[in-house]
């Protein structure tokens, strides 16, 4: 029947029922995803771009993106659960090279996704192994720190006793050698310091000499032997041995100590001795660390050398009947010129740094005829070289009653007699045998060569000027041509009668030539000039002469001048820096080597 093709009621009931089924499905679906669309849109959208990105300084944002996916994820510091789905946490947008243009962000593609899952368990891996790694190093750390506990614990439990009844002779260290076989207390700093399983070797020094000392037993169960640095100073009590055949120490002894104990601890760790100056570090640092510098060995040993000469030089001036005084350092009247004068304010009045003792000394000759100073001389050099300081110990001397080729003879003398007086003593002996092991004494006569001949010299040995070109007479002969031709001849050289114009007022011009001067320098290899001096104008007139010629007015001097009044006569004498002559001595690079605190052009410290 034709009917039949029309749907019965029941399946028009179906046909409804399915329809709001299905209306009620797909609203149903489209609800699912307008929630899964809200949850991700809640996410936060994290930028990446491997080219512009980067991951160290990037925070996701649009402009400042990550460079890789792994940083953008670690960025939010997700839980592990997260991990096999980073899009659940994240919208990671990324920007391929090509579209930077466009500035066309596109979501992380599924083979991205899957890369990133894989970095990702790379990364918790090696997190994993840190963390472990953190929790072995951290067991170790407390574990070292409980037994470091443990031993002082147990080292607070050894004490050493200082036993009165037993005697001891206190000394220092240089007299520990003759006291073999003695029981002795000597004081002193941890010098170098090792310790062993059963022995602490420790060299101790006092300023006078080292010591070898040896603890042992409950003498490094302590806790000043746990506290043990290098500098720290220390009292130490113990019996005077020899040391065994084949083995050396500082004086062929050593202590086996009985008692001692820390007077001052030194610092360890970050702040400790031997971290603090070595041999590499900058000047600038050495020289603000100077009072720390001056404990080290080759310090130690130039200041001794030093202390040794200027006691040298004294015996030698005694020797000769040559009278020690000391000038003032504030002055009012230049020596050497203005341009290297320190001023400062006298009661409001200008004076001046000493440069030079020189006018004084000739003052005395007449009360106490020959006479010698040791005295600091200031000078405001402006240069930096290695020979120059702004203050440097002065030895000077003044000659009355004598000629030109005496002066140069009593130079050759003394400097002479002071090296050989060095050389013989065991301790200077030792240390210029350490620090110059190439050094001879002068030999003797110095070679004494006229200034006009050093000048042909020069241009014959093509030492040219600073600015290239040869020499002339009347040049001045500047450092380095004047070091140049003292190493080529390579001995002392007595270099005489200098220009009138290139020297001080005072000099005496010579008789045969009046332009030229007795003056000498001597000068020595490696360091140059180390003496400076001359014969002394005598007659009133030309010195009043000298005066004008080089715009000095006269009536500051009038002290001085007197000398030519009051009973004038023939005398000479000469300057020589200490500092310089250690270099040559001990051939230091340079002078501040040689001075205790040095002071050049803008240090004044420490
Ligand atoms: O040659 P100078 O300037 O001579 C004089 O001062 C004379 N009045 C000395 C005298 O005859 N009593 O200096 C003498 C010596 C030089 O040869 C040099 O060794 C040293 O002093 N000297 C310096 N040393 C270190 N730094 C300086 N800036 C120096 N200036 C001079």
């Amino acid at each position: 029947m034709a009917e039949s093709a029309q749907p019965t009621i029941t399946e028009q009931a179906q046909g409804v029922a399915t329809k709001l089924a299905n209306s009620v499905a797909e609203t149903l679906y489209l609800g699912e995803q307008s929630k899964d669309d809200s949850a991700k849109s809640a996410l936060p959208i994290l930028y990446i771009d491997e080219k512009a990105g980067n991951d160290t300084t990037g925070t996701g944002a649009e402009l400042s993106p990550f460079a890789t996916p792994l940083a953008a994820y670690q960025s939010l510091n997700p839980p592990a659960e997260s991990d096999a789905n980073p899009s659940s946490v994240a919208n990671l947008m990324v920007r391929k090279p090509d579209s930077v243009e466009r500035n066309e962000w596109v979501e992380i593609s599924t083979s991205g996704k899957k890369k990133l899952v894989k970095n990702i368990s790379g990364w918790r891996k090696s997190q994993a192994k840190l963390a472990a790694e953190g929790d072995r190093l951290a067991k170790e750390k407390a574990e070292r720190e409980e037994k470091e506990r443990l031993r002082r614990e147990e080292a607070k439990g050894v004490i050493l006793v200082d036993d009165a009844s037993k005697e001891s002779k206190k000394t220092k260290i240089y007299a520990v050698p003759e006291l073999v076989g003695q029981r002795v207390r000597i004081n002193g700093w941890v010098h170098r310091f090792r310790p062993q399983k059963t022995n602490y070797f420790l060299v101790v020094r006092d300023g006078t000499a080292m010591l070898q000392c040896i603890l042992t037993g409950d003498c490094i169960k302590t806790l000043d032997a746990l506290d043990l640095t290098t500098e720290s100073t220390v009292e130490l009590v113990g019996t005077v041995e020899k040391v065994k055949e084949g083995q050396t120490a500082p004086g062929g002894v050593e202590l086996l100590v009985d008692y001692w104990k820390i007077i001052g601890r030194a610092p360890g760790g970050a702040d400790a001795f031997d971290g603090r100056l070595q041999q590499d570090t900058d000047a600038s640092i050495r020289a603000d660390l100077r009072h720390l510098e001056l404990r080290g060995e080759t310090a130690t040993s130039v200041m001794r050398v030093r202390a040794l000469l200027l006691r040298a030089f004294r015996d030698s001036f005694h020797k000769r009947r040559i009278t020690e005084v000391t000038p003032p350092c504030m002055v009012q009247t230049s020596v050497e010129g203005g341009s290297t004068l320190f001023e400062f304010d006298y009661y409001g009045a200008p004076a001046y740094l000493t440069q030079s003792s020189q006018l004084y000394l000739e003052t005395v000759l007449p009360s106490l005829g020959d006479v010698y100073c040791i005295q600091e001389s200031f000078r405001a050099e402006k240069s930096l070289t290695r020979r120059h300081l702004s203050e440097y110990t002065h030895l000077e001397a003044e000659l009355v009653f004598i000629q030109f080729k005496d002066l140069l003879d009593h130079l050759e003398d003394m400097i002479c007699d002071v090296v050989d007086t060095l050389l013989a003593d065991p301790v200077s002996s030792e240390i210029i045998k350490t620090l110059n092991p190439t050094f001879q004494p002068p030999s003797r006569p110095f070679l004494r060569m006229d200034y006009r001949d050093a000048i042909k010299y020069l241009n014959e040995n093509g030492i040219k000027k600073e600015d290239g070109q040869d020499h002339v007479v009347g040049d001045d002969i500047a450092e380095a041509a004047e070091r140049k031709m003292t190493d080529q001849i390579n001995r002392p050289i007595m270099l005489i009668h200098f220009p009138k114009l290139l020297k001080a007022f005072y000099m005496q011009p010579l008789a045969s030539a009046p332009d030229f001067t007795e003056s000498v320098d001597v000068l020595m290899p490696n360091v140059g000039e180390v003496v400076g001096g001359s014969m002394r104008i005598t007659d009133y007139d030309t010195l009043m002469a000298a005066y004008k010629r080089e715009g000095i007015p006269s009536d500051p001097y009038y002290w001085f001048t007197d000398q030519r009044k009051y009973g004038t006569t023939e005398h000479g004498g000469y300057g020589l820096g200490v500092e310089r002559f250690l270099a040559w001595l001990l051939n230091r690079w340079t002078v501040r080597e040689c001075s205790l605190y040095p002071r050049w052009m803008g240090r004044a410290t420490p």
